[in-house]
């Protein structure tokens, strides 16, 4: 697997590639793989003949109180993982390469509506960060076929939106989460949990599990239920700053009338902020998004 630090190499690359016929996948990536990531590139080389992960830590998508800085770099380690997991091509680039005039200093991409509300609403510009660099990547890769995992459904949702709204010729792929034997899904962050916050992290997802339960069993008062869930992860230790059911494809608070709802929470144990999200389909037909 060949690693490219600069634009120019790779893309001569990927041009020869494209023209002998391989259809490119891209899996971008903040880099600190673990699981999660090497099961979203299995399900990505499954989709396409050649495989690109970029690793960037994207410094657009940090807010002023999160740490860019301190954010973990293990190249070499995540190097010799998507080398054992058959990756075919790592974009490596540092911040000149992607934002040579300085990040502040760029065109940016927005989608508003999707991108302002959950998470949005307490990481202003996070959103506006990520589709700006997803969008880079996807000019400078040209894939066929993207990747992004459903744990970070808000994100998916803006970066399908922003795919169709730009007309960009790619078709993005949902990974589905992976979790952990105990309900907790996989993710960077859970590294920096403590011993006995990891003991408690399950509860997030024990929590979307009864609320789910509860909507199945036909209740319907979605705020009752979002505030009942809340105190329970309160009494439980977590500092949560949403737990939201929402409609699967407005991301919009559910009325009794949304067929298809996603339940997302996003709470902080300690100093790691943790983020889940469960799907469910009132209707006959299943949600298609995103
Ligand atoms: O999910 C991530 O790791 C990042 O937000 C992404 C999509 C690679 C953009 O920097």
């Amino acid at each position: 697997m060949h690693t490219y630090h600069d634009i120019a190499s790779l893309r001569r690359r990927l041009q020869a590639e494209r023209q002998s016929g391989l259809r490119i996948g891209l899996l971008p990536t903040m880099g600190n793989l673990h699981a999660g990531h090497l099961a979203l590139l299995s399900d990505l080389a499954a989709a396409c003949d050649l495989t690109v992960c970029s690793i960037f830590v994207n410094p657009t998508q940090f807010g002023v109180n999160e740490d860019f800085s301190r954010y973990p770099r293990t190249l070499s380690q995540d190097q010799e993982q998507l080398q054992a997991a058959g990756c075919s091509l790592l974009f490596a680039p540092d911040v000149s390469e992607m934002y040579p005039k300085g990040s502040e200093h760029n065109t940016v991409v927005s989608v508003p509506g999707l991108q302002d509300v959950l998470c949005g609403a307490h990481r202003p510009g996070h959103f506006q960060g990520v589709a700006t660099v997803v969008s880079k990547l996807f000019h400078i890769v040209q894939p066929d076929v993207a990747i992004f995992g459903e744990k970070d459904y808000q994100q998916l949702a803006v970066l399908r939106r922003m795919s169709e709204d730009l007309n960009f010729p790619v078709r993005i792929i949902a990974g589905a989460t992976r979790r952990d034997d105990d309900g907790l899904a996989l993710s960077s962050r859970n590294q920096f949990l403590d011993a006995e916050e990891r003991q408690r992290a399950p509860m997030l997802y024990k929590t979307l599990c009864q609320v789910r339960d509860a909507i199945q069993n036909g209740l319907r008062d979605y705020r009752m239920l979002e505030s009942s869930a809340r105190g329970l992860l309160d009494k439980s230790g977590f500092i949560t700053d949403y737990l939201s059911i929402v409609d699967a494809r407005t991301l919009q608070p559910a009325d009794v009338n949304c067929q298809h709802l996603t339940l997302l929470v996003a709470a902080r144990l300690g100093h790691t902020r943790l983020i889940d999200n469960l799907s469910l389909s009132l209707a006959e037909t299943p949600a298609s998004l995103p």
